[in-house]
């Protein structure tokens, strides 16, 4: 009796639909593999809360687009939200039940200094790019 094989090619279909269709949505596309780095693990990891287009979701997760945090030319804020996570503040004006995950520990300096450059320049917004060193001196608690 012949079984038929598993057929595992739906998922990655489903995979290369999601990736495209983020690629194809307006994300801006990128001569630099830092921000290319910076996109993807954005996808990777904070997406689903955050959301692809960055309008974050209701009552989950605060938009980064048009954020304060991720506007402001002082980056301090937004690498501590990554770095330490969050929990019980408000983000524009709005409390989030849920808490923000820590980073620290999960994605290296470089990775965190990354993805922050990709959202203070993703979906409309124009906050200062940070460094790699911005981030590793937030982590060692010099600032
Ligand atoms: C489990 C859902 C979740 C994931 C995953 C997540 N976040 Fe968040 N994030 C939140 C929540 C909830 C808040 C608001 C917390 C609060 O106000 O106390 C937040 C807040 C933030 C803020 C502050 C926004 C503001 O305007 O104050 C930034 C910046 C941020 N997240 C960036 C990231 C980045 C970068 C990643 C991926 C590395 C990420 N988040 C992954 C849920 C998440």
């Amino acid at each position: 009796m012949r079984t038929r094989q598993t057929r595992s090619i739906p998922i990655y279909a489903c995979l290369a639909v999601l990736v495209g269709t983020s690629s194809g949505a307006g994300a801006p596309l990128y001569a630099s593999d830092a921000a290319a780095s910076g996109q993807s693990l954005y996808i990777t990891h904070c997406s689903a809360c955050h959301q692809i287009n960055g309008e974050g979701l209701p009552g989950v997760a605060p938009p980064l687009k048009g954020s304060g945090v991720v506007n402001k030319d002082d980056p301090s804020k937004h690498i501590h939200a990554v770095l330490d996570g969050m929990s019980g503040g408000t983000a524009g004006g709005v409390v989030y039940p849920g808490a923000m995950p820590p980073f620290a520990g999960v994605l290296s300096d470089a990775e965190i200094a990354d993805i922050i450059d990709f959202e203070r320049s993703s979906w409309g917004n124009h906050g200062k790019p940070v460094t790699s060193a911005q981030v590793t001196a937030a982590h060692s608690g010099a600032n």
